[in-house]
């Protein structure tokens, strides 16, 4: 892959929002746009990072894995919403070589405490868990199956729509009627443990919980997201995306590779903008973010929600 310097960001802060929720995806370096964006803009920084000494685009050592990214962090801190939040997709390595090869390294868990102690709450911890991950030879362990996503808010009381992401209930309607009516939800075992499930039923759908199942994308180079390697499923950004940004609000991934996150907030309603520092991935996202358009011009696209 040729790596060509990206032009750099408008200096004007407001402009270079403007900027970038206009082009959709731009071909930039997130350690010069994240800086340039106004306080208090973003709803939700959604992403998935390179992973450590993971793919071509990398090579970061997890040694120094935390290093690398704080700079980013610190950025959307500063610009992030009050009510906004920070997503972080992100997987554990084995690593290659030092003191701990072999083992799993302990660089997510380090870049976490890094993040929560430079002020980003951290709400929760969802696993995406993988039912088509693909087999090969891990060593003396199981093939990787899921990956983490970290949840990190601004503040104690941030924007999530539990009600966005809920799935259909699994009880038999009969027992869903049954239980609406029992006026004495209740019941308690003899050791004293119960819970009122009386209204269970009335929220127009199933708590998801924080295991979060959507296969893997696999055929990337066919795809929609031509020559990206490290595509991610539409399905995970589209449950943050609905459950951590407001219907009107603001979606910025600054790793946009192939444009998922670009592609799947737009659809939903969203304003958003993609960072990628490869010119050849930007131009993928581009085409893609342009051909997702033209579908919803043509009203193939689900609405949003
Ligand atoms: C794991 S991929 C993201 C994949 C993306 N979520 C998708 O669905 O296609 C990470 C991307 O971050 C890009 N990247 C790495 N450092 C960057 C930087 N400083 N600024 C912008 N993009 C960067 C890489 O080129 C790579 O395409």
């Amino acid at each position: 892959m040729v790596n060509r310097v990206p032009p750099a960001p408008p200096e004007d802060s407001g402009r270079a929002l403007d900027a970038l929720l206009d082009a959709g995806i731009v071909w930039g370096d997130s350690s010069q746009w994240l800086p340039r964006l106004p306080a208090n803009s973003v709803d939700l920084f959604f992403m998935s990072p390179p992973y450590a000494d993971a793919r071509s685009y990398s090579r970061i050592s997890p040694d120094r894995y935390v290093d690398w990214f704080v700079p980013f962090a610190e950025a959307m801190l500063d610009a992030v919403s009050e009510t906004g939040s920070f997503v972080l997709n992100i997987k554990n390595r084995v690593a290659k070589s030092g003191p701990l090869k072999g083992q799993r390294h302990p660089y997510v868990y380090q870049l976490v405490l890094a993040l929560q102690d430079m002020g980003w709450r951290w709400n929760e911890t969802y696993i995406w868990r993988k039912p088509n991950a693909i087999p090969g030879r891990f060593g003396p362990r199981t093939k990787d199956a899921f990956e983490y996503v970290y949840h990190f808010t601004r503040a104690p009381s941030p924007y999530f729509d539990l009600d966005a992401v809920r799935t259909p209930y699994k009880t038999a309607p009969a027992e869903i009627a049954r239980r609406n009516l029992d006026g004495n939800g209740r019941r308690n075992t003899e050791a004293g443990f119960g819970r009122d499930r009386s209204r269970t039923y009335r929220n127009g759908g199933a708590d998801p919980g924080n295991v979060i199942t959507v296969g893997q994308t696999y055929n990337q180079h066919k795809g929609p997201a031509g020559l990206h390697t490290a595509v991610m499923p539409e399905g995970l950004a589209a449950f943050f995306v609905k459950a951590a940004c407001p219907p009107d609000g603001v979606v910025v991934d600054p790793f946009a590779g192939s444009g998922t996150t670009v592609v799947v907030a737009r659809r939903h309603g969203r304003r958003s903008g993609g960072i990628e520092l490869h010119d050849q991935y930007a131009t993928v996202a581009r085409d893609r973010l342009a051909n997702d358009q033209t579908q919803e011009e043509l009203g193939l696209l689900f609405a949003a929600h």
